[in-house]
């Protein structure tokens, strides 16, 4: 394949919208900055790669994203280091994740100098939007569809890549609390589990809406076989702590290879927890409750941070964690991961790095 232009054409916002932010209170995912990176593929090659001012990207009803969910995303984060400067939490993973799920929808490869150099122009440009470390952080959303004007199901042959941003706060305020049913499933084995497709999100949404009319926050996914093994929590990876040893599920195609999961399993794997990565049955972490040996179990993801759960909905009785306060592994987790992603805590894995 064709490697793309490096160079980036930039067409600035005339006013930028900075100013009508609170930054002190940013609702997540609804306040966008001022630019988006888009890159546009077609005749076998990208091509017009431009950062712009953030807003609609006009396309005809009959495109293939729109019609058959030929898209895929990432999820990603800037923080703002005690020097002042934006610093990214390793964006040459989303980078490599982002083009395993395009190869899973047929979507050709987006080359690593528009992504990289694309995020970091467009991270640089719009620097000002990176909220100070106790605000929140600049959420990155990586993001490529297919734009072919046809209504045959085949794989588009033209297709935008963009990287548009916002400043947020936390995703989830309070600890979640899930509903495992065995009503739906999120992936099965050979699906698109591991890839962050858009239409994995879309078919969760009806599940999600009836755990919360139940009064939970999200599902605790299952798979989709015996419908007993623990996959993924809302939009999370999940993680639990038995016996001083955490459990989190291995990853077998089914699960999304969450950065901030792997990042989670390696801090923990040099500070001398037990971990152990395998199928873990809801029926196990039950049994461990009603024995008082589940001691901790939270969520990871870009969105999400660490997010503690405070109950899980099973077979009509409510399984409910300590009190967040005694979380001793969730707690060190939330604290270091944000102590490095914000530059305030050295480190030695060379996950941060500027723009
Ligand atoms: C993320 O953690 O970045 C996600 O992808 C969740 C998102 C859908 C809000």
């Amino acid at each position: 394949m064709e490697v793309a232009q490096t160079h980036i054409k930039v067409q600035p916002i005339a006013e930028s919208r900075l100013s009508q932010i609170d930054m002190n209170d940013i609702p997540f995912g609804r306040v966008f900055s001022d630019h988006m990176l888009v890159a546009r593929y077609r005749d076998g090659k990208w091509q017009e790669v431009q950062i712009e001012p953030y807003g609609p990207l006009p396309m005809a009803p009959s495109v293939s994203s729109l019609n058959y969910g030929q898209a895929v995303f990432e999820g990603m984060k800037a923080h703002r280091a005690p020097s002042g400067a934006p610093v990214l939490f390793r964006p040459q993973d989303n980078f490599r994740r982002i083009n395993q799920s395009a190869a899973r929808l047929c979507m050709p490869p987006v080359p690593e100098d528009i992504f990289m150099d694309g995020l970091r122009e467009l991270i640089r440009l719009d620097s000002a939007w990176v909220p100070s470390a106790e605000q929140g952080a600049l959420y990155i959303r990586p993001l490529m569809f297919a734009t072919d004007e046809y209504i045959g199901v085949k794989a588009s042959e033209s297709y935008i890549f963009c990287i548009f941003t916002c400043p947020v706060g936390p995703y989830y305020a309070e600890p979640v609390s899930l509903l495992a049913s065995k009503d739906y499933v999120r992936a099965a084995i050979g699906g698109t589990g591991s890839a962050k497709a858009a239409g994995n999100y879309a078919a969760a949404l009806l599940p999600d809406r009836l755990a919360k009319a139940q009064g939970y926050n999200n599902i605790l996914w299952l798979d989709g076989r015996e419908q007993q093994y623990i996959e993924e929590c809302g939009t999370m990876n999940v993680f639990f702590v038995i016996d001083d040893t955490v459990i989190t599920p291995r990853l077998t195609g089914t699960i999304l290879p969450g950065i901030t999961r792997n990042s989670v399993l390696q801090l923990l794997q040099d500070h001398g927890y037990k971990v152990e990565t395998r199928p873990i049955s809801i029926y196990e972490v039950q049994e461990a409750f009603h024995e008082g040996r589940l001691q901790d179990a939270f969520g990871t993801g870009t969105a999400a941070t660490i997010t503690h759960i405070a109950r899980i909905g099973f077979g009509g009785e409510d399984i409910t964690l300590p009190a967040v306060a005694e979380r001793k592994v969730s707690n060190w987790l939330k604290d270091t991961l944000y102590q490095i992603r914000t530059g305030q805590q050295s480190d030695p894995y060379g996950w941060v790095e500027g723009v």
